[in-house]
């Protein structure tokens, strides 16, 4: 295939002022010429970041501008050199009741702002208990699907994540996860096989530099998006050279 595979750091509420020093040096004497990075830090650290940095936000507001107190627009974050937003994480879904509506306000926001959403989707473990895994993403991706249309996808990056994986340490298996992928490829073809061929998607829950290599050598598994290891410079930066 043609994607070029993309490693996505979210640091969550998480890292300080000197943890954007240690990134930036870890990332720029590596070489890194297969794959695409991009760092999410919290929205106050976005402008002490180098110029060459990708950057992307972790949550952006689905309206223009005006009385939304705490929220942060799209052309704010445009200002910063933010490339990327992720939209739809399931500690949003859940923190923050966002529902697959406001996700897909939100990603239409994104994407008329010029840029890339990187739009989370997974279930939780009884879903997958209760065997009914697929129709819970089919029904996050139709929500999207029916506010900005297969054509948009591609301009969106998908995220995969089991939201059992996710910061428990419990990754899921590279088969886990191909299987799931395939799944959502699958259900994009069903509308556009081209544009599902060429869509990248990202596994994540509980990615290392340890794991890192098995989980993106499967067909589907295009890059990932990283929460506690991305927090580790040595550690992302293994999980880059992983995808290069
Ligand atoms: O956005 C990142 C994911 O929620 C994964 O987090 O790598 O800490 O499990 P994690």
């Amino acid at each position: 295939n043609t994607r070029r595979p993309l490693v996505a750091g979210n640091w969550k509420m998480n890292g300080d002022k000197s943890l954007v020093e240690k990134v930036q040096s870890h990332l720029a004497q590596a070489e890194l010429s297969n794959m695409d990075w991009v760092i999410c830090p919290p929205a106050p650290y976005l402008g002490l970041f180098d110029a060459g940095t990708k950057l992307g936000v972790q949550n952006v507001s689905q309206f223009d501008s005006g009385a939304h107190t705490g929220e942060v627009s799209v052309s704010m974050l445009k200002e910063f050199g933010c490339g990327y937003a992720i939209v739809g994480h399931s500690e949003r879904r859940e923190d923050n009741f966002e529902s697959d509506d406001v996700v897909a306000q939100k990603v239409a926001k994104v994407l008329d702002a010029g840029l890339t959403p990187i739009l989370c989707v997974g279930e939780p473990e009884e879903v997958r208990e209760a065997g009914t895994l697929f129709d819970y993403i089919a029904n996050q991706l139709d929500a999207v699907l029916a506010e900005v249309g297969i054509a948009a996808f591609t301009n969106i990056v998908l995220a995969y994540e089991p939201i059992w994986a996710i910061g428990t340490g419990k990754t899921a298996s590279p088969e886990q996860a191909q299987e799931v992928h395939a799944f959502i490829r699958g259900h994009l073809a069903k509308q556009d096989s081209n544009i599902a061929a060429g869509t990248v998607i990202l596994y994540g829950g509980s990615v290392k530099g340890s794991n890192a290599k098995e989980l993106f050598s499967q067909a589907d598994v295009d890059g990932g998006l990283i929460g506690g290891a991305s927090l580790n410079p040595e550690d992302f930066l293994s999980i880059c050279l992983a995808a290069n």
